[in-house]
């Protein structure tokens, strides 16, 4: 019998950084996000198992991609132990993502965190259970088997924004999975806006996994994880309310700026902003300066900028946007997205 599951999931973006991992895809210090909606992934995986020859296709769009499949089985292995069918299933997965490849848009949170969903909608089918999807538990473990594909993946799985990683005075903070945040913040920020600004399309030099391991040694690596546990805390309470969008603007450069100049001090320094990145945060805060706008900005690992502002001001932005942005943007492209709902099944 073929077991099929398909799953629509999102990207996201980190406002507090996860930088520096150690153990099994364990984080070295809480970070928090927000789940977006237009960058997603589509997954549908058909899976028989009990085969005695158990094969793995992996396409993309309906074309073949053998190239995905060494770091697909590494995670199969990886999560074994807890879907026992896994290994010796026959298991097909086709996918496509709305954003386009090259576009400097890490696609690991959002095609990791589909991956996730399919596999433990199938272990439900496996197993005749049902219901589960609305169970909480059941989240959790997929965050969980989210994480081990790619550690930011477990923040794409709850609507709005997510955190993850043990944060004091937090019960139920984990750094095996994340913790849905969407009833933790004001209504503002349920769709808040981000708008990303593609510097370039080149192929990322530093991965994230050679990044996060220059953090162990690093200069400033004890003082970088007692940052982010303040700024989480400040951050939390800024998004309680709308009147603090000040404090929230502020946590969020500080560490978007924090991660690149951690990549520029550490032993094997690397530069991942271009020169176009530095006039386009220069250009936000003549903006935000002129205008009292509230649009700020955070990074991911790469040059690509995210303006990020409350929905009630997309017009004004969007005609910013055009008219002094597009020019550092490469062939001129950017992506309106904005907070969103979390995975659907589809
Ligand atoms: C800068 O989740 O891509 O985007 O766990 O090695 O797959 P792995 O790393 P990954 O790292 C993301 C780093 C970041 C910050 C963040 O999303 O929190």
């Amino acid at each position: 019998m073929t077991h099929i599951s398909s799953w629509r999931s999102p990207s996201n973006i980190a406002l507090i950084k996860y930088w520096g991992k150690h153990g099994i895809q364990l984080p070295n210090n809480p970070s928090l996000s927000f789940t977006l909606s237009a960058c997603h992934t589509d997954m549908t995986m058909h899976v028989t198992p009990g085969s005695s020859n158990p094969q793995l296709n992996v396409l993309y769009d309906g074309n073949e991609r053998p190239a995905f499949e060494p770091k697909i089985k590494s995670f199969f292995n990886r999560i074994a132990d807890q879907l026992p069918w896994l290994l010796q299933s026959s298991i097909m997965i086709d996918s496509i993502n709305t954003f386009p490849h090259g576009a400097g848009i890490a696609s690991s949170a959002s095609s990791m965190s589909a991956m996730a969903l399919c596999l433990m909608d199938i272990d439900s089918q496996v197993n005749a259970r049902t219901d589960e999807l609305k169970n909480a538990a059941w989240w959790n473990k997929v965050s969980e088997l989210a994480r081990l594909g790619s550690g930011s993946a477990c923040r794409s799985v709850f609507p709005v924004a997510a955190l993850w990683g043990e944060v004091s005075g937090i019960s139920g903070s984990s750094n095996s999975y994340a913790t849905p945040w969407a009833d933790h913040v004001s209504s503002i920020y349920h769709d808040y806006q981000d708008s990303i600004l593609v510097v370039s399309n080149a192929e990322k030099s530093v991965s994230s996994t050679e990044g996060h391991e220059l953090m162990s040694g690093h200069a400033y690596e004890e003082t970088r994880y007692a940052e982010a546990r303040k700024n989480i805390h400040t951050l939390i309470e800024s998004m309680k309310t709308e009147n603090a969008i000040d404090q929230f603007i502020s946590v969020c450069e500080s560490e978007a700026l924090q991660l690149h100049a951690l990549m520029m001090s550490g032993k094997k320094p690397f530069v991942l902003i271009e020169p176009a990145s530095i006039s386009i945060i220069k250009e936000v805060w003549r903006f935000r300066n002129e205008t009292n706008i509230p649009v700020c900005f955070t990074l991911d690992a790469g040059p690509n900028v995210h303006l990020l502002y409350p929905a009630s001001y997309k017009e004004s932005v969007l005609g910013w946007i055009k008219t002094n942005l597009v020019p550092f943007c490469a062939d001129g492209f950017f992506i309106l997205d904005e907070v969103g709902t979390g995975p659907q099944k589809i």
